[in-house]
């Protein structure tokens, strides 16, 4: 409750408690959380053992991609796809690039979106890293967040990540996996988990915003 205007001190006090309350409202309305990328299931016929044929040069895929924003929208530009192959630990041949074209997405929506890749040349996917097959797939695109009726400025956003396929075609681990900043290197046969540490940072920064609000 604030007391009455009567000195000089209060009304003094008055005035920074509201202006901070007012910088702090702008500040939480203006700050955007990015959106998070997933690929979220990738099949890849050639690399199912209970078929017996290689000979299918397509695989299919699914992209998730999140807004954890409560109450701003997000407009992607097309989100561009790279499939790589792991030669070895640190090296990978392209298989092929897909498009996601640009869409708008609503505050705290979750987009799936599948596609194909045909794979570039003969399909054979014969390269094995300590016996296991690994693909890297990087994205990029750039957004734009709709605050109210305004558009900020274009964010470029990108990140990558390595996965295992398994023997059925389909990725190691049922999750979605997050597409970001971890290096293009398998480390000993184990996929290093990067990106996990930021993502639960950002989770702490959102709660502790809210424990404000
Ligand atoms: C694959 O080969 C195995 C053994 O040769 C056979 O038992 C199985 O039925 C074959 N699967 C398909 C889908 O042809
Ligand atoms: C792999 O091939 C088998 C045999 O055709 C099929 O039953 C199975 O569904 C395939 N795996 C996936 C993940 O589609
Ligand atoms: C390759 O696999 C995809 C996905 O399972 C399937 O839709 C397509 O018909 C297959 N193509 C050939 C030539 O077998
Ligand atoms: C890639 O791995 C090879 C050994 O497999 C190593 O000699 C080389 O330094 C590595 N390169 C990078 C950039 O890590
Ligand atoms: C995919 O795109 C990258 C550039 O973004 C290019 O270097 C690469 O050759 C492309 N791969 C295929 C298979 O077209
Ligand atoms: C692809 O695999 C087939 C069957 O194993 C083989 O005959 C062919 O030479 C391979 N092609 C390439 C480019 O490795």
């Amino acid at each position: 409750m604030p007391p009455k205007h009567d000195s000089c001190c209060s009304c003094c006090s008055g005035f920074i408690i509201t202006t901070g309350l007012t910088a702090l409202f702008i500040w939480l309305s203006i700050r955007v959380d990015e959106p998070k990328c997933y690929l979220d299931y990738i099949y890849v016929p050639a690399l199912n053992k209970t078929l017996n044929s290689t000979s299918n040069s397509t695989f299919l895929f699914t992209l998730k991609l999140v807004n954890p924003n409560k109450d701003k929208g997000i407009q992607y530009d097309a989100v561009q796809l790279r499939f790589g192959l792991f030669k070895d630990l640190n090296t990978t041949r392209s298989l092929g690039n897909a498009t996601v074209g640009r869409f708008y997405q609503g505050h705290e929506k979750t987009a799936k979106k599948p596609g194909l890749v045909v794979v570039n040349g003969v399909g054979n996917l014969t390269e094995r890293v300590n016996g296991k097959v690994y693909f890297r797939v990087d994205f990029v695109t750039a957004v734009k967040y709709k605050i109210l009726l305004w558009y900020t400025k274009r964010d470029q956003l990108w990140g990558g990540a390595n996965l295992e396929i398994g023997d059925l075609g389909e990725k190691v681990g049922k999750k979605g996996v997050r597409l970001g900043n971890s290096p293009v290197m398998i480390e000993s046969g184990a996929l290093k988990l990067y990106g996990g540490y930021r993502a639960l940072l950002i989770f702490l920064v959102g709660c502790t915003a809210l424990g404000f609000t």
